[in-house]
């Protein structure tokens, strides 16, 4: 009898248009790994009963994204520290124990593609971050632990903004507020992490917000350059990214919790961009 692969798996609504199973199993390839991952369309409600279902089958981790996060952090029985901040968690690993450990690897995913793959300094610098819903929360912690001058996190809802700004005070210098208080002040990084870009759309920026010569990170990507990238080119940036390298790092993170393994990024983000 031939031994079946080590089952894993990204669950979310929709989840269609994943890359997630293309990099894991690129990961896979790489690192020599028995394991196979693919793809759970999950409906809303429905997370607990889907990963039940998974594990019965002897799955060992997932993947959780859009709109589950919030629930997969309810239902893990350990948190990592930095999941535990988040209040989101897109990682979850079964162990033999029976425990679901739940953990956020979206914030470092991030770190680790602005300062490692693109040599993007953030200690000392003045960051904006643009949305303060679930995608915000998520990578505040890191972006504080860099030491940053000031983080402002600027949101069509102020005070949510607000809140969020005193739920991590005690991390750094973070500030919350509306778009229009932007006026006259500038960035030397910005990050777009609304959902406006879901429809092609920024929030209103002020043109003169971004240093000169600063950069603009778009959490998300698209197989065409998004709102932030085009804005970003348009107002003089010198970096301008979009989340794929993100992703590709933040799967990395994960791949390494289960497997125990650190897959080499850079080729798997060129294959990604079609280089
Ligand atoms: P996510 O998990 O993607 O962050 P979310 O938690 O629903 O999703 O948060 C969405 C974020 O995008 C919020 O910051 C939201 O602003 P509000 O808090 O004011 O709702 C922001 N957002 C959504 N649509 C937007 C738009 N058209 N313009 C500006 N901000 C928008």
């Amino acid at each position: 009898m031939t031994a079946r692969p080590d089952q894993y798996a990204v669950m979310g609504n929709p989840i269609g248009h994943s890359k997630s199973p293309r990099i894991h199993s690129l990961f896979a390839a790489q690192t020599h790994q028995f394991m196979e991952y693919r793809a759970i369309q999950v409906e809303p409600g429905g997370l607990a009963a889907a990963i039940a279902a998974f594990r019965a089958d002897g799955g060992c981790g997932l993947n959780i994204t859009v709109p589950f996060k919030q629930d997969a952090w309810v239902y893990a029985d350990i948190l990592s520290a930095r999941a535990e901040r988040a209040g989101a968690v897109n990682t979850l690993l079964f162990r033999d124990s029976g425990e679901a450990f739940g953990d956020n690897t979206d914030g470092v995913g991030l770190l680790r593609d602005l300062g490692v793959n693109h040599s993007i300094e953030l200690t000392g610098k003045a960051i904006l971050l643009l949305g303060a819903g679930g995608a915000a929360r998520g990578i505040l912690q890191p972006l504080l632990a860099a030491a940053p001058a000031t983080l402002v996190i600027a949101n069509r809802t102020p005070d949510k903004a607000a809140e969020l700004a005193l739920m991590f005070g005690d991390l750094g210098s973070v500030f919350g507020c509306g778009f229009n208080e932007l006026a006259g002040r500038r960035f030397e990084v910005i990050i777009h992490a609304t959902a406006a870009g879901l429809n092609d759309r920024l929030p209103p920026l002020p043109d003169d917000v971004l240093t000169p010569g600063g950069c603009c990170y778009d959490l998300m990507y698209g197989d065409r350059p998004t709102a932030f990238v085009r804005w970003g080119r348009e107002h003089g940036a010198a970096e301008v990214l979009d989340g794929l390298g993100m992703l590709v790092e933040q799967a990395a993170e994960a791949f390494y919790l289960w497997r125990g393994v650190r897959p080499e990024t850079p080729p798997v983000i060129a294959r990604l961009r079609g280089q």
